[in-house]
């Protein structure tokens, strides 16, 4: 079946930027609005002056300005959204589906999913009372943070994540408590440093498997560790599923969700920019408990109405019938990251085996490089865009994320680029 990548440069608009609420505004909103026009006290809110501006801010601008540029840096599919979906949302048009749909989004569509999450994993969510549409999982995340975060409250997170999560907490008036990973343990959560992480603020935990920015994955018995910490101390959790449909080499994704005594005190997060090659239509879904749900639906209701109306159209076709064109780029991405890690670890950038989402995760440390002048120099000499692992949480540091949603062509070539840049590293002096 055909599925057309798209030959797009690099994206102006790649989530790192997004790192912090000043991260995709102005340069003095990037400064953290620490002043207002007239030097004055900042007129921005305090809690979005906590969040921390862009620290690779330079380095995209730098991109900005140059061609020929690999981008091994933007975290989302090479592809086009596979063309019979388009088709839907195109047919919503031509239809005249271009009005609200029902704050929680179209009863189809939630039918769809419920139906699909119980087939895949046997949890069943009611479509009608735990499930909502949301405008991307980026609203979704906004909506889980909002509902159940009083001001103080602690939140944990695995330190590197996706540059998201931390300032999604902050912004709803709560606090990150980051758990580091690393790398001889494959950026796999701890339970037992989670459970040491807890305090009598601790609200809930936030992760994200597969992992942006790692690839890690977990089993089936870390989950069940971690889901004893979790009811053990009675917290909550939020689950970011988005990279679900994208494991490999015989790993499995389980939601948390699934585990005995954990529906109750989740909220999951998925959607389709991923897997389905989505990521304009904003168009994702939250599964919540009843009593959050409501929560979440109360600030979705005033905050955006309703998910746009003619991607959710797209969205039930890709859930009816988008199963071969997630295979089948499933396929294309198993076959770069096998090319993408293996790679890595000839030219001695230790990498652990990727086994979801699309990126890999390689130490530079080796090199002599810090992970964001290996970044910038690797761009200006060799014109290859990774991002300093630094922009995902501090632990991130010595490593460069490196995404293998482009062309198979573009990563051999990047490696040779690569190889070309590490004979003039201090590593090669
Ligand atoms: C872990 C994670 N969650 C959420 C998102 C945003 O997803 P969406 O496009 O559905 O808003 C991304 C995008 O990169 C991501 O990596």
């Amino acid at each position: 079946m055909p599925i057309a990548s798209n030959d797009r440069p690099f994206a102006s608009d790649d989530e790192p930027r997004r790192i912090g609420a000043a991260g995709a505004g102005s340069a003095s909103a990037a400064a953290g609005a620490g002043t207002n026009a007239a030097d004055g006290p900042s007129r921005v809110a305090e809690r979005v002056q906590a969040v921390p501006g862009s620290g690779i801010r330079r380095f995209f601008d730098i991109i900005a300005s140059m061609d020929q540029v690999i981008s091994l840096g933007v975290g989302e599919p090479d592809f086009v959204t596979p063309w019979p979906i388009s088709e839907a949302g195109i047919r919503a048009i031509e239809q005249g589906r271009t009005h609200y749909t029902s704050n929680l989004g179209l009863l189809e569509l939630r039918e769809a999913i419920a139906a699909d999450l119980e087939r895949r994993y046997g949890i069943e969510w009611d479509p009608r009372e735990e499930l909502l549409i949301t405008t991307g999982v980026s609203e979704g995340l906004d909506l889980a943070a909002r509902a159940i975060i009083n001001p103080g409250d602690e939140v944990i997170v695995a330190d590197p994540s996706y540059a998201a999560h931390a300032p999604a907490v902050v912004l709803a008036g709560g606090t990150p408590v980051p758990v580091t990973t690393n790398a001889a343990q494959n950026f796999e959560l701890d339970p037992s440093a989670v459970e040491a992480a807890i305090t009598p603020r601790t609200k809930a935990l936030l992760i994200a498997y597969p992992s942006n920015p790692t690839g890690a994955v977990l089993d089936r018995r870390t989950l069940e560790a971690l889901a004893d910490v979790v009811k053990r101390h009675d917290l909550l959790v939020i689950s970011d599923e988005i990279y679900d449909r994208l494991v490999y080499g015989g790993a499995t994704h389980t939601p948390i969700a699934a585990l005995p005594g954990m529906q109750e005190r989740t909220i999951t997060l998925g959607g389709f920019s991923k897997s389905h090659a989505m990521t304009g239509w904003r168009v994702a879904w939250a599964a919540a408990p009843s009593d959050l749900f409501g929560g979440m639906l109360k600030i979705h209701q005033y905050a955006m109405m309703s998910a746009p109306t003619v991607a959710q159209y797209a969205a039930l076709e890709a859930v009816r019938a988008g199963e071969e064109y997630v295979i089948s780029m499933r396929e294309e991405y198993d076959r770069r990251r096998q090319l993408m890690w293996r790679g890595f670890n000839k030219l001695g950038l230790a990498c652990a085996e990727p086994r979801g989402a699309f990126y890999a995760f390689p130490s530079v440390a080796q090199t002599g490089y810090d992970d964001e002048t290996f970044a910038e120099q690797l761009l200006l000499q060799e014109q290859v865009a990774v991002v300093p692992g630094s922009a995902f949480g501090a632990a991130g540091a010595g490593h460069v994320r490196a995404c293998y949603a482009t062309s198979y062509d573009d990563i051999e070539e990047a490696l040779n680029r690569i190889q070309r840049f590490l004979y003039q590293s201090p590593m090669a002096k």
